[in-house]
């Protein structure tokens, strides 16, 4: 089944410069950009996109984390991209990460209060739908 992913390159990820780095291993897959937008996020907007996560204890670390540059927010579509995407970022715990995913490869830990992880990527259908329409209500 065709489905659209909100993809996040997080503030370290920009600010390492490794934005192309990604995006060429997502193309490479096979998967195809269809929205792609650097900005700084708001308060108001992570709330809506970490909602799921208020009041865990990493959710202010996380959301300071969030806002302390800017992030390149993407659409990318294909068959399965959701899951093909997770699986190219690997796991959250970028120590822990197989070598050859994203955080696997270019992420680890910094001793930081939050997982500094390179990149986001939508679980489930309906939390792309939810995300891309947060972070591109025109799509
Ligand atoms: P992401 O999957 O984008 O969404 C939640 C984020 O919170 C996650 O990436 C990490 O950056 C961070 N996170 C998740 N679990 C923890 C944790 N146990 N400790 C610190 N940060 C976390």
């Amino acid at each position: 089944m065709t489905q659209r992913t909100l993809v996040l390159v997080k503030p370290d990820g920009v600010r390492r410069g490794l934005t192309g780095e990604v995006i060429r291993r997502v193309e490479a897959k096979g998967y195809s950009l269809v929205s792609l937008e650097l900005r700084t996020a708001t308060r108001e907007l992570l709330a809506a996109h970490y909602a799921e996560h208020e009041g865990k204890p990493f959710y202010e670390p996380l959301v300071e984390f969030m806002l302390s540059g800017p992030v390149v927010a993407m659409v990318f579509e294909g068959e399965r991209v959701i899951e093909g995407f997770r699986s190219l970022a690997g796991a959250t715990d970028p120590t822990a990460a197989a070598p050859g995913t994203i955080r696997g490869d270019l992420g680890r830990d910094w001793g930081l209060a939050v997982q500094q992880n390179l990149v986001h990527g939508s679980d489930a259908p309906e939390s792309a739908e939810r995300e891309i329409g947060i972070w591109f209500p025109s799509l």
